[in-house]
């Protein structure tokens, strides 16, 4: 059998696959993406696929592969850059890396926010072009956690660790908003389950964690951030595209909202002369929620397991329901 990897990955993952004696690989062994052309020439023929979140992996790449495909292993916990319906229509099977994913981004979300809330990136560039000339009693003031109202949009693995972490800080009120209330998630935080609108006009702190899907996408929209405080500060740290990114950046610019975190955008990566980039109020990531050594050798082993179980039509360690 054999497998195409479309990128780069941790030495671990890559030791996994070849060592299991089940496949040869054939891969695009860069950092950069795979270009459109060589991502179709690849595929084509393939058993299984291993592949990154920027990777579309839509009908196209799926006829070019053809009907020996059966197993897609997607080094990421979101999966909107998979045509879903098209793959379950295939019969090809999806594996990929919730969990163990969760801590990291996570982390990620609360350095996020307290950068953005503490203006950390404004702060530091001060220091270094020579404004901070003294200690002023009204400069570069934020906002605290403490005794807040945080509104979380999916109350997933994701937002339940965000949640867990600002706990500490001293929140008073948890909001969460969803496709449907889980009262198992939200026990933890005596969270109350809202509708969105409900949850903009309310928080001090807004969370996005949820999942892309055509029901999330441009979610958070021009009536969303009119119904925010002044005083409120958005964070994204799931995808871009649940944020309509032209209102976010007229509620940024017109002082609608106070501030905005977002390790996600769209298109990624955001051009450098992208208009939200002028913006001191807001701080932008480069989709770095998993990145740490651990976790990201922890995802390509997992990819890899899931994969090697696919080709072998075994059963799998992080399998989707399609
Ligand atoms: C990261 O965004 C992931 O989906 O794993
Ligand atoms: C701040 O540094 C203070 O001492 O209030």
């Amino acid at each position: 059998m054999q497998a195409f990897v479309t990128r780069r990955i941790p030495r671990e993952g890559l030791a996994a696959l070849s060592q299991a004696g089940v496949c040869s690989i054939q891969q695009w062994d860069s950092d950069e993406p795979v270009p459109r052309s060589e991502l179709l020439a690849g595929v084509a023929g393939k058993h299984g696929l291993l592949c990154v979140l920027s990777d579309q992996i839509d009908k196209e790449v799926l006829d070019a592969a053809g009907s020996n495909l059966k197993i897609i292993s997607t080094l990421s916990v979101g999966v909107d850059h998979l045509a879903l319906e098209e793959i379950k229509k295939r019969g090809i099977r999806v594996g990929y890396t919730p969990d163990i994913l969760t801590d990291a981004t996570a982390e990620l979300s609360v350095a996020l926010l307290l950068a953005t809330c503490r203006r950390l990136p404004e702060s530091v560039e001060e220091v270094k072009n020579g404004g901070w000339t003294t200690w002023k009693p009204l400069w570069m003031c934020g906002y605290s956690l403490s005794g807040s109202t945080v509104g979380i949009i999916g109350l997933g693995r994701i937002g339940q660790a965000v949640a867990r972490r600002l706990k500490p800080f001293g929140v008073k009120t948890f909001l969460y908003t969803g496709s449907r209330p889980k009262p198992e998630n939200a026990v933890e935080f005596q969270a109350e389950f809202v509708p969105l609108a409900k949850l903009a006009e309310e928080s001090d702190f807004v969370v996005v964690t949820c999942s892309l899907t055509p029901d999330t996408k441009g979610m958070c929209n021009k009536d969303f951030f009119s119904r925010m405080k002044k005083t409120s500060v958005f964070i994204n740290t799931s995808r871009g595209a649940v944020v309509n990114q032209e209102d976010l950046y007229q509620a940024l610019v017109s002082g609608q909202i106070a501030a905005a975190g977002l390790d996600v955008t769209t298109p990624e990566p955001l051009p450098t002369d992208h208009p939200l980039l002028s913006l001191k109020n807001c701080v932008i990531l480069p989709h770095i929620g998993s990145a740490t050594y651990a976790t990201r050798n922890a995802m390509s082993v997992l990819a890899a397991n899931n994969l090697l179980a696919g080709l072998k039509e075994e059963s799998m360690p992080c399998e989707l329901q399609l």
